[in-house]
């Protein structure tokens, strides 16, 4: 069978990652890797045995035998460079968040649609196991409906200009980064919120450090979201329901366990996985290559808007401008 032929742009944490993931993946060749650095390709290609190696961004995307680009470069370049990929009728999964605001991911969208080519937002965590469990016992309504929600992410960054985290031409800031995976996991919930509050603490470099987001939904159910880059918080999602508490345990957007308790105990269910998580959404991608699909059907377009429409009206609560 004929090898999917994966190429990555911009060589930093989540490419070393991605490319580590891929290896496990059926089907799968990392054919070129390309950084806007020589000596960093011939690095990286050495490290994870990729066929082919480019110093220049264009350069691969000239390659008429690469399928498929995974962009993991920071987020302000995530719209320019998709829109470049797709130019070159190169199927694209995009890391998150998709674009710095919604007009940008209509726009990658539109392109997509019109060049007739496959464009995916690299939200990991919907193709992870223990999360599609999750979802599953929310839609079948095993444990009866949700009555609150709490997810957080948070970690202390160091300062560091260089870093994209503090870096606001970068993009950087707590909620973008890392806040969209507890946004995710309300969104993947209970849906659009009606309601949004939230409140944010700037870095002296105009990011923000931490986001305290609360969404609101019909019958009074609440979702509580935060995401911070100054301190450690559990990371984890609680979803009460009515007949059980099911927690995504430390780090709940990563491959981990439940615990599920109700009023008869407490079940820790574990999964099975196998490499270190990026393989799913690989797998997936792939599978919508071959079946010659324009988009995905499980990280849709319309959950990909829906997100980034999220993501925008926390940055208009707390006042973000990019
Ligand atoms: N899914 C996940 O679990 C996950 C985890 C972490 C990050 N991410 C996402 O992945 C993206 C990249 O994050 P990262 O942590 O890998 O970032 P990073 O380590 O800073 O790497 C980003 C890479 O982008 C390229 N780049 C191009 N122009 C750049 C510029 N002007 N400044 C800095 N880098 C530039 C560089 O590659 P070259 O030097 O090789 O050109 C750099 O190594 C972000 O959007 C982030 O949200 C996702």
């Amino acid at each position: 069978m004929k090898k999917i032929k994966w190429g990555i742009l911009g060589l930093g944490k989540i490419a070393g990652k991605f490319a580590a993931g891929l290896k496990d993946v059926e089907g799968a060749e990392l054919y070129a890797v390309a950084s806007r650095s020589k000596t960093k390709a011939e690095t990286f290609a050495k490290e994870h045995e990729a066929t082919k190696l480019f110093s220049s961004y264009e350069a691969m995307l000239e390659d008429k035998d690469l399928d498929v680009v995974y962009i993991a470069t920071p987020h302000v370049f995530h719209h320019q460079q998709t829109l470049l990929c797709l130019d070159h009728k190169k199927a694209v999964l995009c890391e998150k968040p998709f674009a710095m605001n919604k007009k940008q991911v209509e726009e990658m969208i539109a392109k997509a649609k019109k060049e007739n080519v496959f464009l995916m937002e690299a939200m990991w965590t919907q193709f992870l196991p223990h999360f599609l469990f999750v979802i599953e016992q929310i839609k079948s309504e095993k444990y009866g409906k949700i009555k609150n929600l709490k997810a957080d992410f948070g970690f202390p960054a160091p300062v560091d200009l260089d870093k994209r985290l503090y870096n606001k031409d970068l993009g950087g800031g707590s909620l973008l980064d890392i806040g969209i995976y507890p946004i995710f996991m309300a969104m993947s919930a209970l849906g659009m919120p009606k309601e949004i509050q939230a409140k944010a603490n700037f870095s002296e470099t105009g990011i923000d450090e931490d986001c305290n987001m609360v969404f609101e939904y019909d019958g009074g159910i609440e979702a509580e979201l935060s995401s911070s880059i100054v301190k450690k918080t559990p990371t984890t999602a609680v979803i009460q329901l009515e007949k059980a508490t099911i927690t995504l345990n430390t780090r709940f957007h990563e491959p981990t366990s439940l615990t599920i308790k109700t009023p008869k105990g407490e079940e820790i269910k574990e999964f099975q996985v196998k490499a270190n998580g990026y393989n799913f959404e690989a797998e997936h991608v792939q599978k919508m290559l071959l079946e010659v699909k324009t988009e995905s059907g499980e990280m849709t377009f319309a959950r990909s808007l829906q997100l980034i429409d999220l993501l925008d009206k926390v940055r208009d609560e707390i006042g973000l401008e990019y």
